[in-house]
């Protein structure tokens, strides 16, 4: 037996060992809706009293500076709204505005300023910090919410598409210390998650499709007939069509939520991650760019050359690969970055150290889903560089041709 580890006396020793055992479970909503801070609309006050219907609750909001410069009369919005809703609910102090996109996550700087924050307004673990912003402030965000007095309730409003159809449901949060990706985090379910489609008005072109390459890739591992619904949707996708967008969102959402809540490993104990599918390439282009290629433009060329590789090592049906980018280039996304083939110091393609920094991020063996079929994900354990470069050269041809 496993527990027994390798030397066996943890079960047959009874009287050094006592075994503690115990599981917590987490239950949180994640609603869907549009103007989430008219003062008609009582979800957000819903989930700010659930558990505790009759007394008043300390909330302090954080907003990505993205969102505040896009709707400029938001902190007015949530003062009336949070007026509205006066017996339940009490708002601390404005709203304070933080950096939006990977720029809050390269220091720590950002998460002190709200642990300062929960510090002078004397927020306990029975108060709020509500976030409303992208997915990096989201990450951030929750990590000073999550270690505050070992973590207060948190409540996040995503407001890009990413963050609404992958990362805001989660249960991660983190920055980059050490020039590593998401080296400092937790593990940790927010309180609850209000999607309000309204926010995706104004973003850039560029993130209304970034996160679309996340609703690709679980399609692909878990959901083939929406793989196909992507395919059919695509050009409505592409024109951000708001029924489409909203059924993407929320499908995307609800695997992802299926994947953590029900596949037994929520907080990634094991090796496996098969929603980490294109990612180890994801991660190292976005370092070698400085994450001028965002998260999730990133997944769409990580998904290209995982979908290639699987048919070059003869798992994925050729021709498939073909498919997998002919829609993803429909939906908006580039499949080549220069960077791809840049060779680093040692004289090897600096790409293929990706997949070491892969493996030691998540410890335990080398993991990388690659594709059997589309909906179906395949768990694998060794890459082969050489084949892995052909893959590259076959996206710069596809690019370049
Ligand atoms: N925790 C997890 O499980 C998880 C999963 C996937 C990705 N992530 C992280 O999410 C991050 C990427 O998030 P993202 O794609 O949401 O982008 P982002 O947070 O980087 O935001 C992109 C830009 O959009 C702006 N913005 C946000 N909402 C806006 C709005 N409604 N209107 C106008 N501008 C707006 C931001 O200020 C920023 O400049 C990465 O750091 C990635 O690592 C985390
Ligand atoms: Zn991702």
């Amino acid at each position: 037996m496993l527990e027994q580890g390798a030397y066996g006396r943890l079960d047959d020793d009874a009287e050094a060992v006592l075994w503690q055992e115990f599981s917590v479970p987490f239950r949180f909503p994640v609603a869907f809706t549009r103007n989430a801070l008219a003062p008609d609309n009582s979800l957000l006050a819903d989930m700010l009293s659930m558990r505790e219907a009759d007394k008043r609750h300390r909330l302090h909001v954080v907003v990505d500076e993205g969102v505040a410069a896009a709707w400029p009369n938001l902190n007015e919005q949530i003062a009336a709204y949070v007026a509205t809703y006066g017996n339940h609910l009490e708002l601390l102090d404005a709203p304070r505005v933080v950096p939006g996109g990977e720029r809050i996550k390269q220091s720590f700087e950002h998460v002190e300023a709200v642990l300062d924050d929960t510090h002078r307004l004397r927020i306990d673990r029975h108060s709020y910090i509500v976030a409303i912003g992208g997915g990096a402030m989201l990450d951030a965000i929750g990590l000073a919410a999550a270690t505050a007095h070992r973590g207060v309730r948190h409540v996040r409003l995503p407001t890009t598409v990413l963050s609404q159809n992958d990362s805001g449901v989660g249960v991660k949060n983190a920055v980059n210390l050490k020039n590593v990706k998401n080296f400092m985090g937790s593990f940790a379910p927010p309180w609850a998650v209000l999607n309000d489609f309204n926010f995706l008005d104004t973003l850039e072109p560029r993130d209304k499709v970034s996160g679309v390459s996340e609703a690709v890739k679980v399609a692909l591992i878990r959901d083939p007939a929406f793989f196909y619904r992507l395919e059919q949707d695509a050009d409505a996708l592409a024109a951000f069509q708001p029924a489409e967008t909203e059924y993407m969102i929320r499908r995307c959402a609800e695997l992802h939520m299926r994947q953590i809540g029900a596949a037994g490993d929520p907080f990634e104990m094991g090796s496996a991650r098969p929603l980490d599918f294109g990612h180890w390439a994801a991660h190292k282009l976005e370092a070698m760019t400085e994450h001028a290629v965002r998260h999730g433009e990133a997944v769409a060329i990580g998904i290209a050359l995982d979908s290639r590789y699987s048919v070059l090592s003869g798992r994925l049906a050729p021709g498939l690969d073909e498919r997998i980018c002919a829609l993803m280039e429909r939906l908006g996304f580039g499949l080549w970055h220069d960077a791809l083939d840049k060779v680093g110091a040692s004289g090897e393609p600096a790409l293929l150290t990706g997949l070491r920094e892969f493996q030691e991020h998540l410890g335990g063996q080398l993991t990388v889903t690659l594709l059997s079929e589309i909906g179906t994900g395949v768990e694998v354990h060794e890459i082969d560089g050489a084949l892995m470069m052909q893959a590259v050269d076959w996206l710069q041809t596809r690019a370049t041709s």
